[in-house]
């Protein structure tokens, strides 16, 4: 019965775990969509991620990351918080420059 409650409660905390991850993807994406895709793709081929994937692109470590992001931020006037700029970087990180 134990083993039974246990493993019901690891499944709802990897169920919770998911969503969350899930939830973070979908909100980076959201606010890169509002405030920061249209110029991108228009400066960088049509492809929002462009200036993420360019071959001579500017990150090259997680603070030049949120240096970057915080820069963009106030030039597009995006009004992010910490906590949103977090979550973009986590999301660019993740998606794209994958720097330890
Ligand atoms: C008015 C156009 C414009 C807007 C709006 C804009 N960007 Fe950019 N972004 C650029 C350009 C141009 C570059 C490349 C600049 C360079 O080479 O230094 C760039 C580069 C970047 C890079 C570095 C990519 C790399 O690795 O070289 C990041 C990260 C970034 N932008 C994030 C954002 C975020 C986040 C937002 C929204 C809050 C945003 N940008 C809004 C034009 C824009």
């Amino acid at each position: 019965m134990k083993t039974v409650t246990l493993l019901a409660a690891s499944i709802l905390v990897a169920i919770g775990t998911a969503t969350r991850a899930e939830e973070a993807g979908g909100g980076a994406q959201a606010l890169l969509q509002k405030s920061c895709d249209t110029c991108h793709a228009q400066l960088f081929g049509g492809k929002s991620d462009g200036a993420y994937t360019r071959s001579n692109r500017r990150v090259t470590s997680k603070q030049v990351l949120m240096d970057q992001i915080k820069l963009w931020n106030s030039s597009a006037n995006a009004k992010w918080g910490d906590a949103e700029m977090e979550t973009v970087a986590h999301y660019l990180n993740e998606q794209y420059y994958k720097l330890p």
